[in-house]
């Protein structure tokens, strides 16, 4: 996600485009820049965040303009990179929210035309598309160029000769401020809040073109389409949560559009960039928290569907681990990608010459930097310290290594991948079900809110999924929860239990389900409360659990991130009951850079 803000008026552009910049950086700062149309096209850019750029005391004069703050999913945080690109010959400049699926074809059709390129992005294969298809009006060259294009982008673009805006918008979010003598348009409404509270919510496949006293809007055929703008009550810190009441809320709800990121353009080609990585005999796993829950699963997804053999270690007992056997591939998985012990484990292993792939969500943080093969989640920025949408990203990018590292050491039949894909595919949707169930989830909450211990329990692919519930619960509620193996209960923790100490047992209709339910007959014999996770339609386990939470039927591989959903939401919403600080829950960090 980026954060992208254009401005057209009487006044001076530039104090405008910064104060709206800072007001978006939640959305991603990796680098920003801004181009102010004056007596030139005047642009100023670079990596790091906005006040980065103001430290360049850019002093333009002009009063129409265009800024951008970026996450980065193409190409590193650099000054090449960061937006707004300029065509070839300076007369346009565009910022990109976004990412453009065919952009290599696009680009190569540059290349063969001898267009001079700048940046490894996409963003700026768009600008010299517009350029080389302008006949004097900016709006039908960006139409033009959009009929051709292919994936997500929210755009404005600006001409040095002509005083207007010019937006797009398709999959990523883009807003139109109106006011009286000035227009405003923005990725997200906190950017214009301060100037304008009436908003016009541009749609997907819609063009806009802005000056200083109209604003038209019209679709990629050309045909006109009427304003419908909204008064906006929100002030302009609950805008930057989109209205959700914290950001964990947010971007819970966020994760089909983060896995629907995360898998594009990787599928169904399973194209990820990592030909380069040798085929290893052994996989390690390393990462901490919620990121070794998904190495745990990542292990299990190594060893059955690439067929390698697989361990997942704690990054901060990795050093100690000693060093046996051939070093082969140690897959690092890091949401922050600044985990200190998580990248201690790296250098380690890349001491004692292992390959290292980072899984990772933040481009040009310190691992992504000291790993030669990085597989990104797009979940975009995570601001919640629990990780919620950063987690399930990692699952989706593990199952996709698994499938292709399966596929190229013909441990998988195509038809075999192909089915994985498809399943994968309908991930998005299927994690959208158990969103749409929110309000049961928050009802059962309120039933456990009051606990001071709680357990959870799964069996293999949903034991690393009974860990992390266990760990959002702890971390955001300050209630006692331990994730258990649900074959260990009889092996001890079973004498803890009794009226006040809820069990949440992930039990999908899976090989594991008629074990999982004599686990939950158990727990239930004791007088203890249970809340089942488990599939629709299961009407057996209501038999046995006190609350069922149900999540859609999936392939067996998938059901932790349905479940993980599910208890994402429980958890949220027992914090909520207890009146935590959600988002910045006490003694914790969003990246712990101490060992
Ligand atoms: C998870 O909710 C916590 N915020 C924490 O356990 C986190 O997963 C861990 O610190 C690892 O962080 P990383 O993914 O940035 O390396």
């Amino acid at each position: 996600m980026c954060g992208i803000v254009g401005y057209i008026g009487a006044q001076q552009a530039q104090p405008i485009l910064l104060d709206s910049l800072h007001r978006l950086e939640y959305r991603g700062y990796d680098s920003a820049g801004i181009a102010v149309v004056g007596d030139t096209l005047q642009v100023e850019k670079c990596a790091g965040k906005v006040s980065a750029l103001e430290a360049k005391h850019p002093h333009f004069s002009g009063t129409w303009g265009i800024g951008h703050t970026r996450w980065a999913t193409h190409g590193p945080p650099t000054d090449s990179n960061a937006h707004p690109f300029l065509d070839a010959t300076g007369q346009f400049a565009l910022i990109h929210n976004g990412i453009i699926e065919n952009y290599q074809g696009l680009r190569q059709e540059l290349v063969t035309a001898g267009v001079p390129l700048t940046s490894q992005t996409d963003s700026e294969v768009l600008v010299q598309l517009i350029a080389r298809a302008d006949k004097g009006d900016t709006l039908a060259a960006v139409r033009s160029v959009l009929n051709r294009v292919e994936g997500s982008y929210g755009i404005v673009v600006i001409h040095r000769g002509r005083q207007e805006l010019v937006a797009a918008r398709n999959q990523s979010p883009l807003v139109i401020g109106l006011s009286t003598g000035e227009q405003f348009v923005a990725s997200d409404i906190p950017a214009m809040l301060r100037y304008t509270n009436e908003m016009v919510y541009l749609q997907d496949g819609q063009l806009a073109r802005l000056t200083p006293s109209s604003v038209e809007i019209s679709d990629l055929a050309g045909a006109s389409v009427p304003l419908r703008s909204e008064t906006i009550t929100w002030n302009a810190e609950d805008a930057e949560r989109g209205g959700y009441e914290h950001f964990m809320l947010k971007e819970i709800f966020e994760q089909p559009k983060a896995i629907l990121e995360t898998m594009l353009e990787r599928v169904p080609d399973l194209d990820l960039g990592l030909e380069t990585v040798r085929l290893p005999r052994r996989i390690r796993l390393v990462a901490c928290g919620t990121a070794f829950h998904a190495a745990m699963l990542g292990k299990v997804l190594m060893e059955q569907i690439a067929g390698i053999p697989s361990e997942a270690i704690l990054a901060s007992e990795f050093t100690f681990s000693g060093a046996v056997g051939e070093p082969g591939l140690v897959i690092a998985i890091s949401q922050s990608g600044e985990t200190l012990d998580t990248l201690s484990a790296v250098r380690e292993a890349r001491r004692r010459g292992a390959q290292v792939v980072a899984v990772c969500n933040v481009m040009g943080s310190t691992l992504t930097r000291e790993t030669e093969h990085v597989l990104m989640t797009r979940a975009g920025p995570e601001i919640g310290v629990a990780a919620t949408k950063t987690f399930t990203s990692q699952l989706v990018a593990l199952y996709l290594l698994a499938a292709y590292l399966g596929r190229r050491n013909r441990h998988l039949e195509a038809e075999q991948v192909s089915r994985l894909v498809a399943e994968l595919r309908r991930l998005p949707r299927l994690v959208q079900g158990v969103l749409d169930n929110h309000q049961a989830i928050q009802m059962t909450a309120e039933w456990i809110a009051s606990a001071k211990d709680a357990f959870f329990i799964g069996r293999q692919f949903n034991y690393p999924t009974a860990l992390e519930g266990a760990l959002k619960l702890k971390e955001i509620s300050y209630i006692h929860a331990e994730g258990y193996a649900a074959g260990e209960l009889k092996h001890g923790p079973i004498a803890l239990f009794g009226k006040d100490t809820p069990v949440i047992a992930i039990v999908p209709k899976d090989e594991t389900y008629a074990k999982m339910i004599n686990a939950i007959r158990e727990s239930g014999a004791r007088g203890t409360p249970v809340i089942a996770i488990a599939t629709e339609g299961d009407q057996e386990v209501a038999q046995v659990a006190d609350i069922v939470i149900r999540i859609p039927e999936s392939e067996p591989r998938l059901s932790p991130v349905l479940a993980t959903v599910a208890l994402q939401l429980l958890s949220y919403y027992v914090a909520k009951y207890r009146g935590c600080e959600i988002d910045k829950p006490r003694n914790l960090a969003k990246s712990v850079t101490v060992e």
